[in-house]
């Protein structure tokens, strides 16, 4: 089965083709992403027309690199998805529409992906893993622990009340005037830092359910900044190596109450994985990895590149739906808010962006 997939729900514009084997198996054949971050930077942030203008100029292109490297038309392929959400409504927009007139003029179906439920099923593509698994998602717009118990079954057992874990470290690179996007930045100053500089706070911490909260975290690092201006390098060095200490106690605290409830719930998870762009940072995954040891649970990390948003995890949540049968209509929407636990519900008309 060939499976064409195409992303294009933040500022990333990506397409990709995977195939599956009759076992479940998968293989990338082609993952072309091409990031925007240029674009973006002028204004420290996404500015979400001129994503959606970059993915209307440059999606031809990315999709016929995608089709070119294997070497196939669209007469090859099994089924044509996209990502109809959660995101900005105007790459969505983009990427469906060209999903619905590829799957159209060809003659094949077509897969309205929940971009969430593709970064959730990556690790069945890149470790075969069975089910269930528990999913830390940690990026610039997410924060969820997800008990994935089969495609289409996903239930949120914890998220953030307020900012996404990479939102944060984002606010906080812009707080201590690091260049955009900041995690990277911080991450690397973290490294030079003293982590114990700073008392900073560990919102959440012992809490029952596995729910985050960043922006208390987020407002004591500015605190902070302000209290000891201005800034030598090394205190800002020591901010974000102490920003970044408190992020990895409150993961950690918060994937061990998770994996205490699935547990507990008898839904013995078969591994950790862990996705989004903040799965990138070498000391969260270094962490992570002491606690698999610790208690006992393997933990898989997908590539950086598979981490971050791209086109085969698209094409392989596509290929995981159609070969149980899972297509949608023509008329599937995009939507700009698309719940993980609603993935099962598929996007109508009717609801809207
Ligand atoms: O998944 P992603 O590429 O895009 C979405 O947000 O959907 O994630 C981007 C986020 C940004 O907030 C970025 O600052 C963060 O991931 N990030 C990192 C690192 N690399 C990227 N956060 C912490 N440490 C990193 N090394
Ligand atoms: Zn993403």
């Amino acid at each position: 089965m060939l499976v064409l997939g195409i992303e294009t729900t933040c500022d990333e514009t990506a397409a990709a083709v995977v195939s599956r084997d009759a076992e479940g198996r998968g293989e990338i054949r082609s993952n072309i992403v091409l990031s925007q971050l240029d674009e973006h930077r002028p204004f420290g942030g996404v500015v979400p027309e001129i994503a959606a203008r970059a993915h209307v100029e440059q999606l031809d292109l990315i999709i016929k690199k995608a089709m070119a490297e294997p070497g196939l038309m669209f007469s090859d392929l099994d089924g044509i998805a996209a990502a109809a959400g959660p995101g900005l409504i105007g790459g969505l927009i983009v990427g469906l529409t060209t999903a619905k007139a590829i799957a159209l003029g060809a003659g094949k179906p077509l897969i309205a992906v929940n971009h969430l439920e593709a970064h959730a099923l990556t690790a069945r593509l890149t470790h075969g893993l069975a089910f269930p698994f528990l999913l830390l998602l940690v990026s610039g717009g997410h924060t969820q622990l997800v008990a994935v118990e089969d495609v289409g079954s996903y239930r949120v057992i914890g998220s953030t009340a307020d900012d996404a874990i990479g939102e944060a470290f984002d606010k906080t690179a812009k707080m201590l005037r690091l260049p955009y996007p900041g995690g990277p930045e911080v991450e690397s100053m973290a490294k030079k830092g003293n982590p114990k500089r700073f008392a900073l706070p560990r919102p959440m911490l012992g809490r029952p359910e596995p729910d985050f909260s960043l922006s208390g975290l987020k407002t004591a690092v500015r605190l902070e900044a302000e209290r000891i201006a201005p800034l030598s390098n090394e205190d800002v060095a020591d901010l974000c190596a102490s920003f970044q200490a408190a992020i990895i106690d409150v993961v950690l605290d918060r994937v061990r109450t998770a994996l205490s409830a699935m547990r507990a719930a008898k839904r013995a998870p078969n591994a950790l994985v862990i996705a989004g762009g903040v799965a990138v940072n070498r000391a969260i995954r270094g962490a992570l990895q002491l606690l698999s040891t610790e208690i006992g649970i393997p933990l898989v990390l997908p590539p950086p590149e598979l981490c971050t948003d791209n086109g085969a995890m698209i094409a392989w949540a596509g290929a995981e739906r159609l070969a149980r049968g899972l297509t949608d209509a023509f008329d599937a929407s995009p939507r700009a808010r698309w719940p993980l636990d609603g993935a099962g519900t598929r996007p109508k008309e009717s609801a809207g962006g």
